[in-house]
């Protein structure tokens, strides 16, 4: 092989993290092997031996990696023959590197779709955790980031709590398609040698046999869709993010982030930069280009293996690590935070947040909603004139608009008075709210 091909086509240089997955499916193939006669008893200890001995070489760091070995199927097997000669040799029967690499790949998928699944709940546990602190704290929620209604900030913690929610789902969904074994579909057509198939799945705790061999072989989907999954997680953490940035700004002054998590400037001494949370939204372009990258690489090729295939390890690679370290470093951050209670309190009468109260009481009273609407706007651009609250305006400036309101209509006005009156399912009633965080304390146990 030309030196520049050597180069050109080596995978060791990214597979080598596949190490153990190799091994333990290496061991489980040799002993269905064993099982069907097609290794003696003493081959199979032997290759078992050997096997978990150059996994402990691995992990010390001690295997030399070459690049005429190409793969880390091959180093591993290549040690093995090396120390245990013909028993080594047999080992790859009836397997080809086809169906080796795509049980290696869906055993790592595997164990880190769980990893990611635990780190979801830990962050969801963070944000549940903020609700008792924050129990009290009225907060403006906001369209268009324009300031809309007051809600309790608790809600909005439970917001992110239900979009982590559908991820942990979505990565519990992924791990179902992901957890079949393709081990055994060998090349493409499947063997003539006497397998156990289901005895190897079994021994690798996969909950299925992949039917197809064909299909086996060239089948990536569960690597797409799983950094589509993380693509969805790594979506709401640069949303989440961007609002925290915002909030830390003396603009906003919503939150202060942990000093531990911020950086400072080289040339501004006063400067306290939130540069985990840019990077959090930053390193979300990176999963997006992950998931674009994969599905580039499958598009239009024939049926089964192709060597492109060896391409989607970086990308699904790059995706996995990039959303664990968003998620191990977004939990301390949304634990740690403090919101600036005094601040946000200080503007919230800013911005007629208790406007659509104010109309709603109008519509229980029996007006229409448009008008409604109409008469709380000139309210507004009255009390505007004014510079005053809503609340503050006299009993003859509510009836110069609407004859029919009176003082009683005041219960609904100030931001206590619009958050007490929400009453749907879901609104930031506190009752409701209270629900929620009991619903969500029950499922995580918390
Ligand atoms: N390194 C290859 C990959 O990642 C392993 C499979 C190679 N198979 C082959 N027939 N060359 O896809």
């Amino acid at each position: 092989m030309d030196d520049r091909l050597a180069r050109f086509s080596q995978s060791i240089s990214f597979d080598h993290r596949l190490y153990r997955h190799d091994i333990r499916g290496s061991i489980a193939h040799a002993r269905m092997l064993e099982k069907q006669k097609l290794l003696t008893k003493d081959e199979f200890a032997s290759i078992e031996r050997e096997l978990l001995s150059i996994g402990e070489m691995l992990d010390r760091g001690e295997m030399p990696f070459k690049i005429e070995l190409e793969d880390i199927h091959m180093h591993i097997e290549q040690t093995l023959i090396d120390r245990i000669g013909d028993a080594g040799r047999k080992l790859h029967t009836a397997r080809s590197r086809n169906d080796q690499i795509a049980t290696d790949l869906r055993l790592w998928v595997r164990d880190q779709l769980d990893r990611v699944a635990e780190l979801l709940v830990e962050l969801q546990k963070a944000f549940l955790s903020r609700c008792e602190r924050d129990a009290t704290v009225a907060i403006p929620a906001y369209t268009h980031l324009q300031r809309a209604q007051p809600v309790l900030a608790p809600h909005y913690w439970l917001a992110y709590i239900e979009k982590l929610e559908r991820d942990r789902t979505r990565v519990v969904d992924c791990r179902k398609r992901t957890n079949v074994s393709p081990l055994g579909g060998a090349a493409v057509a499947g063997t003539s040698m006497p397998i156990d198939r289901h005895f190897t799945a079994k021994e690798l705790g996969f909950e299925d046999v992949a039917r197809n061999s064909i299909d086996i072989s060239s089948d990536r989907d569960f690597a797409v869709e799983s950094a589509f999954v993380l693509t969805m997680i790594a979506e709401h953490l640069s949303g989440w993010a961007e609002e925290w940035i915002l909030w830390s700004t003396t603009e906003f002054s919503f939150i202060r982030l942990p000093q531990k998590f911020c950086t400072g400037s080289s040339i501004m001494p006063q400067k306290v930069n939130p540069d985990t949370l840019e990077l959090t939204r930053g390193k979300s372009a990176r999963v997006i280009g992950a998931l674009q990258t994969l599905l580039v690489l499958i598009k239009g090729l024939p049926l089964a293996y192709n060597r492109d295939l060896q391409e989607d390890k970086p990308p699904l690679f790059d995706a996995f690590d990039t959303v664990t370290a968003m998620l191990e470093i977004a939990i301390p951050i949304v634990a740690e935070s403090e919101l600036d209670v005094a601040s946000i309190r200080s503007r919230l009468d800013q911005g007629f947040l208790d406007a659509t109260a104010l109309m709603e009481a109008c519509m229980l009273r029996g007006l229409p909603q448009r008008t409604a609407h109409h008469r709380v706007g000139a309210l507004v651009a009255l009390a505007k004139e004014k510079r005053v609250r809503l609340i503050d305006l006299s009993d003859a400036d509510l009836q110069s608009v609407d004859p029919t309101l009176d003082a009683t209509i005041r219960e609904v006005l100030s931001v206590d008075g619009a958050i007490n009156a929400y009453q749907s399912f879901g609104s930031s009633n506190p009752n409701q709210v209270a629900s929620q965080v009991a619903y969500w304390k029950s499922v995580l146990k918390y």
